[in-house]
């Protein structure tokens, strides 16, 4: 797996809050495709400044996998259009589009010889991007951290072949490099693991938050769309601390989706996290995850 300087098929997701240019850069250093979601940075210049560092170090670096950046399309997000800018302007080898149509975003990333990826929870939205001529499709299935599908990988991955011949990338609760080849033989190019790079050294997690993870196994995660308003999934002792029975969670109520998914102080207090933490049993920095998905994901071939 020499393509584009990446080692092992893997995309380590972006992460509200949590992942940054320090996630980035050791994870395009390891060998994996590291990325980020713009919103992490609260300005536009704080974007730009973020991908001045990231292009600048890791272009001193010899065999650098690529980087990406994640956009929400919302026609309400009003950044959007700056922040696609950016992208272009920092030729982001890769955009992985959000929450709307990447149809913008293909015309203008094709252009420098970038790749689009659109992240889709149904197979109605992945129908959607695959018409408007995306590289990828990230599919989430059932058991991912934060918004998560609902859909199995049996499922969604086969259905999706069936009219997209592009490039496939898996995510739902993949934690192990064991799973990593699992979502290859059924028909994935790449996986996308989010809560396995929450515990790292590099990631903007708090202690508590990290530790949280460490001790969690999978019954320690609550499915709930009372937060965001759509269903995602948390950490039962966040919610908890916080004050919520996590038997009786409230109605998502009226909520506006897009304020609430990018509220920071919802995400600061409540925290995700999905189903594969069971196999995260401490903090490492990410060069030390990607060696041990490395070691296992060679166990198996
Ligand atoms: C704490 C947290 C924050 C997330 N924030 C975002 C985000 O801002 N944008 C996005 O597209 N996906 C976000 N995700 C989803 C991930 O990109 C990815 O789909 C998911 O983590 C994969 O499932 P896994 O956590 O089981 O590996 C988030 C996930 C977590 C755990």
């Amino acid at each position: 797996m020499s393509a584009n300087n990446i080692c092992l098929p893997v995309i380590q997701a972006p992460m509200f809050l949590l992942s940054g240019p320090d996630m980035v850069i050791a994870s395009c250093r390891a060998g994996i495709i590291g990325s980020f979601p713009s919103p992490n940075a609260r300005t536009v210049n704080i974007l730009d400044q973020w991908l001045q560092q990231i292009t600048s170090e890791l272009s001193e670096v010899p065999h650098a996998a690529p980087w990406a950046l994640n956009l929400v399309m919302h026609r309400s997000n009003p950044r959007r259009h700056d922040d696609l800018e950016l992208a272009i302007k920092y030729r982001a080898p890769i955009v992985i589009t959000a929450l709307g149509s990447p149809a913008e975003a293909v015309e203008s990333v094709h252009a420098y010889g970038g790749k689009v990826y659109a992240d889709v929870t149904t197979i109605d939205f992945a129908r959607r991007a695959a018409a408007v001529g995306v590289d990828g499709l990230a599919l989430v299935c059932c058991g991912a951290g934060g918004h998560t599908g609902l859909l199995s990988p049996f499922a969604f991955v086969d259905e999706v072949r069936q009219f997209f011949d592009g490039e496939i990338i898996l995510s739902g609760a993949i934690s192990n490099g064991r799973a990593i080849r699992a979502a290859e033989v059924l028909g994935a190019d790449y996986v996308y693991m989010g809560t396995r790079f929450i515990p790292t050294q590099e990631s903007l997690a708090q202690d508590e938050y990290k530790e949280m993870v460490v001790e969690a196994s999978g019954a320690d995660i609550v499915t709930s769309d009372s937060i965001t308003g759509v269903k995602a999934n948390w950490l039962k002792g966040s919610l908890e601390k916080v004050g919520f029975d996590v038997d009786n969670m409230p109605p998502p109520g009226a909520i506006n989706f897009l304020e609430a998914a990018s509220d920071a102080k919802r995400w600061r207090d409540i925290w995700a996290a999905g189903q594969g933490v069971g196999s995260i049993d401490r903090q490492q920095s990410v060069a030390e995850v990607v060696e041990q998905l490395t070691d296992e994901y060679r166990s198996c071939l």
